[in-house]
């Protein structure tokens, strides 16, 4: 297979990929090396059937059972549907890194895309190391120790809107839960360090008043943003992307309203060959 590379920060293509391959172990091990290195992957122009996109997905480590509030694939109940369109707008919209408000937030997803608008609902991913490297080194010395709180923010909005009963509302709530991480973290297989906050999750810094934390993480927040740091992927049906989510977040564009779009999605917990 042949490794394009989509930007200097983040992003590749895998292209010249046989079907066949992708239940290959040679293969496997390749696309792994190629996720982590450029810590999103393209395959295009592929027809990836929902058993060989789990057996992908299973080959990198454990897949996760997707929230229930969320329809599943009738073939596999680990395939998550996220469909959107007139009626039913996106709500994957800002930039996130995914379930960063759970103690041990998932390590990589994979994303086929199965029904694409004419133009529009691209997704952008961004570098959470290239936004590191790109800090100055006085800036990384005064966040370096620092930790963050995640929690879910409006962003439960989606799963809540219909309930009006405080009880389960709070149960809901505490299901939730919120985490404390910190703000720079070190990639447990490339050993490159990165910035670990997101602007949908990251709400405070520990040990800080809210105004200075406030205005600590909008500074960075518009720093992770710049266009140096981004890949963005125009899809086409049956393209796969796998991404490492400890070190990227991605913002799904929600500009194709009122044509539809359908995405079938499998997240991994833990990433099987991680050694440390
Ligand atoms: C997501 O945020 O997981 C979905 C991304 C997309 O639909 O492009």
């Amino acid at each position: 297979m042949k490794v394009q590379k989509l930007t200097p920060a983040i992003g590749a293509e895998l292209r010249d990929i046989d079907l066949r391959e992708l239940t290959d172990k040679a293969a496997r091990v390749q696309i792994y090396e190629a996720l982590i290195e450029h810590q999103v992957i393209f395959i295009t122009g592929r027809e990836i059937s929902p058993a060989i996109h789990l057996s992908l997905a299973q080959s990198l480590g454990e897949p996760q059972l997707p929230n229930p509030l969320y329809p599943r694939h009738p073939d596999s109940e680990h395939i998550m549907i996220l469909r959107s369109g007139a009626g039913n707008p996106p709500d994957t919209g800002g930039w996130h890194t995914d379930m960063t408000y759970r103690q041990n937030p998932p390590f990589a997803c994979l994303l086929i895309a199965r029904e694409v608008p004419d133009c529009g609902g691209d997704t952008l991913w961004l570098s959470l190391c290239s936004a590191w490297d790109s800090l100055s080194s006085g800036v990384q010395s005064e966040i370096e120790e620092l930790q963050a709180v995640h929690d879910m923010g409006d962003f439960r909005n989606n799963f809540t809107l219909h309930e009006t009963d405080a009880g389960r509302l709070n149960e809901a709530h505490q299901q939730f839960g919120s985490a404390i991480h910190p703000m720079v973290k070190t990639h447990p297989v490339s050993g490159r360090r990165f910035l670990y906050i997101n602007e949908s999750f990251t709400q405070q810094i520990v040990g800080m008043r809210a105004t200075e934390s406030r205005r600590l993480l909008d500074y960075l927040f518009r720093h992770i943003e710049q266009p140096e740091n981004q890949v963005r992927f125009r899809w086409s049906a049956g393209t796969l992307a796998i991404w490492d989510n400890q070190c990227t977040s991605h913002y799904a564009t929600a500009d194709y309203l009122p044509q539809s779009r359908e995405m079938h999605r499998i997240t991994v917990l833990d990433d099987a060959r991680k050694t440390v």
